[in-house]
Formats: structure tokens, sequence, C-alpha cells
């Protein structure tokens, strides 16, 4: 941030009329937002050019004014975006930034631009404006991401892996089947961020400072001009209101809890000892003294970015709770928590994106772990049920008695002699062991939304249809 070093006694040229003297150095530290709200500087422009032609159309100011008006700002902006552009902190904000700059452009007309309006409704507007890209560009990326899973669940609709629940083998499932979880989870977050951007889709500007104003201005007119649907309804509820930034930061934590549980599952799997990953190169790093070690510091990294997203979440939350209506200047804070959770969920998807494109799968050591484990003593139990007429209860019993046998002859339940079996149930025949196999077992549950080739394939389909 570039500071003018003017005179600090002076008053603020932009609300000083009733000061004598200018603000304390503290009361300029803490009271500036320049250093991270000039990152709001082409919503500004865009609102004030918005609001300027309003205000002509509705004869509010001149034609004349309007268009030094809109011209200055248009100059304003390629100021900025080449980086020719000084920002002051004794301006506090980017809304004064650009309007002392445009005085020093086109002189006194500058003036007739903060009719009807205050940096109150004007800081709602250029914020909403930049959380609504944010979350355009969010379910964006969400898509890729749901795009990188289906590739890699048609490829994997038959590979097979041990499904688990407390991190224990439970029952065989499909890679496919495993990835499309993760279409579900990303694909809840994408619908939340659409429906995000259908709730803040209401411009702001024309509340005024919070009682709106007695110009005959059209807010009609600046919402459709913004694409906005429709402008809000109330002015104090609107300068007052930092749901949409709330929203996009629950929004991004509910995201960055399904990111950091995708992580959490890559480190694991690319461990030695799991083995069903590799990533590649691209996504991890070496150890400076293990040469033998390749580690998935991306995963790591996106599992802990989870972390400062549900910071920003609680400091909004936080800082909004107990604020009295209208306008606090509490409320200037929500900006910093937002632009962090964004940059860190828009790393994270990436990352994570790209991991899951590029890591290599290694179906034969998934195929091994899925078989280990006793993972088909449940299609035993079925067995009974569907062949031998026991009920449930009584199956389990009895596939229980099988993996106590073949848990002390140390084998699995495929390789339990018939004799063995039937020594426990006279009732079992040979067929049984064509339920034992991990491919059978797949193959066999074709329930609605179950694991099966076939049924993660109808998924697939439907997703792909979606996307
Ligand atoms: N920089 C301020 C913010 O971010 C702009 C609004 C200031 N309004 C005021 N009444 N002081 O909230």
């Amino acid at each position: 941030m570039a500071d003018d070093t003017t005179d600090t006694k002076s008053s603020n040229q932009m609300w000083g009329g009733r000061f004598a003297s200018g603000p304390d150095a503290i009361m300029e530290e803490i009271n500036a937002s320049i250093g991270f709200d000039k990152k709001l500087f082409a919503q500004d422009i865009r609102g004030s050019i918005a609001h300027a032609t309003m205000l002509a159309h509705q004869g509010i100011i001149s034609t004349d004014d309007k268009d030094k008006i809109v011209h200055g700002l248009n100059t304003i902006l390629s100021e900025i975006e080449s980086g020719n552009f000084e920002f002051s902190r004794q301006l506090e904000d980017i809304h004064m930034n650009v309007e002392a700059r445009l005085a020093t452009l086109i002189g006194p007309a500058a003036g007739r631009l903060h009719t009807a309006r205050s940096r109150n409704d004007q800081v709602a507007l250029d914020f909403r404006l930049w959380v609504k890209e944010e979350l355009q560009k969010t379910e964006q990326m969400l898509t890729n991401l749901i795009a990188a899973f289906l590739d890699r669940a048609e490829e994997h609709a038959e590979s097979v892996m041990p499904g688990f629940t407390h991190l224990q083998t439970a029952q065989p499932v499909t890679f496919g089947h495993h990835c499309m979880a993760y279409v579900e989870m990303f694909g809840r977050d994408r619908s939340r961020v659409r429906h995000a951007i259908e709730h803040l889709d209401e411009s702001p500007i024309g509340a005024a400072a919070l009682a709106g104003t007695g110009y005959p201005i059209d807010r009609h007119m600046t919402a459709k001009a913004l694409g906005f649907r429709e402008p809000t309804r109330n002015s104090i509820d609107t300068v007052s209101d930092r749901d949409f930034a709330i929203e996009f930061l629950s929004i991004a934590a509910i995201a960055g809890m399904h990111l950091s549980r995708l992580a959490e599952e890559i480190v694991i799997w690319s461990t030695p000892q799991f083995g069903f990953v590799r990533l590649s190169d691209a996504f991890s790093t070496g150890s400076s003294i293990m040469p033998q070690k390749k580690n998935p510091d991306a995963a790591e990294l996106v599992r802990a970015k989870t972390g400062r997203i549900n910071g920003s979440l609680v400091a909004l939350l936080t800082i909004m709770k107990g604020l009295p209506l209208a306008y606090s200047k509490d409320m200037q804070e929500d900006k910093e928590q937002v632009f962090d959770a964004a940059e860190s969920l828009e790393l994270a998807i990436a990352a994570m994106t790209g991991m899951v494109r590029d890591m290599t799968v290694n179906t034969a050591r998934m195929k091994a772990a899925a078989g280990s484990g006793y993972s088909t003593a449940t299609d035993l139990a079925d067995w009974l049920v569907r062949e031998a007429g026991l009920p449930f209860r009584d199956a389990h019993h009895v596939t229980g008695r099988a993996v106590a046998l073949a848990e002390s002859k140390g084998c699995d339940l495929a390789e339990l002699p018939l004799s063995d079996l039937q020594a426990i149930l006279p009732d079992i025949t040979d067929k049984v062991y064509g339920v034992l196999t991990v491919e059978a077992s797949v193959a066999s549950r074709k329930s609605f939304g179950g694991t099966a080739p076939s049924e993660v394939r109808r998924q697939i389909a439907f997703w792909r249809a979606r996307n």
C-alpha cells in the first residue's frame, strides 16, 4: 500500500467539514481499509458508473457532468489496472480514493457523484458484486473438480477396493463408486453456491446511509445495469446485511470440509502401507533428508486450509453478532475474512482437481486389500439367507463362526474347505464360493445407488447429463 504523506493534521477532505483537525496516526491506522478493500476497485467503479448514469437519466445531475464522471472513472480504472494509481491511507478506503482522484481529474463535477448514496450502500454494493463473481468462479471450479472425478469413476467403475467403516475393512466397493461419493458431495456444494447466488442477487445501491433518499432515483435501473435481479426491499437491512458474505463463508467451510476429507484419504492411500494411489511428481514433494520419500504436501495443505476457512466463518459470525441496526464500522472487518477464505478455497479446489486427475491408481493393491479382512462375510450371510433360508440374524451367527474358523486357520473365507463350512452348517453347498470373491460381492450390490459397476455407470450417466 502506498501511503501518502501529506499533513495528517488537516481534516479529511471527504467528511472533514465539522472536524477542526485530522485524525491521530493510530486512528488513521485502525480506520483505514484501503490496504485490503482496494481489491474492490473494479466493482466500485462499475457501481459508480451505473449510479451516475441513473442520476443523469433521472435529471438529478446533468448529462454533461455524468459524461465527465464516467470518463474520469474509466480513466481511474485503467490507472489502477496498469498499476499507475497511488492509493492513500489518509483517504481511508477504496470509495474515497476513487472519488478523490476523480476530483483531481474532472474538478467540481466529481462532487455530484455521491448524490443520493452513501458509502454504506456503496460498500454493500461493491462487496456483493465481488462475492457474486467469486461464487460464479467457485461454481465453475467445482464443475471442473466434478468432471475430474467423473473421468476417474468411469475408468474405475469395475476396480475393486475395500470399503471402510471406522477405517476398518467393511465390504468391497468399487473405486468408481468411491469417486462418485465425492461427486455427490461437491455437487451439493455447487448447488449451495447456486442458491447463494440467487439469494444475493439484489442490488443494495440507493439504500443510501440507511433510510433511502429524497432524490427521485430509480433503483430498478441501477439493479438492472449491474446485473442484479431486482433492488433490495428494505434500506435498513440493506446496509446492515452481510448474510451474503457469511453464506459464502459457510459454503466455503462445508466445501473445505469435503476437500479436507478427500485430502486425508489421499494422504492415507498414498502411504507405502496402503499404496492405493501414487501422486504425480507435480503434486508431491521430496524430503531434504530421506531420499526415499514422496510427501503428499498439497493434500496436507488442502486439509489445513480448511482450518483457515473455518476461522474466517467464525470470525465474521462473531463480528456481526450483536451489532445493532444499521451500519457499524465493525462491518469493515468482513472483507479480509472473505478474501482470505476465497483464496484458500480456490487453491484447495484447484490443487485437488490436479491431484485427482494426475494420480496413478494401483488397482492390484486395492483389489488385494479388498479381499483381506473377511470383507465378503456379509455376502456369505446373505447367501445363507437366500439359498439356505436362514433368518438374517442366524445367518450372521453362522458367518461369524466361519470367520472365526478362518481366522484360526490363518486363511480367507474363500479358502475354507467345504467340509469346514458344512461342519458349521450342513446346508452349505459349493455354490457358496461364487459369492465369496470380491468381484461377485460388488457385482451383487445392484440396489439403487449401490456399488455394482452397473449402478456406478448409472450414477455417472446421471452426473454427466447434469455437469
Ligand atoms: N470502508 C468502509 C467499510 O468497509 C466503507 C463504509 C464506511 N461507512 C461509514 N459510514 N463510515 O465498511
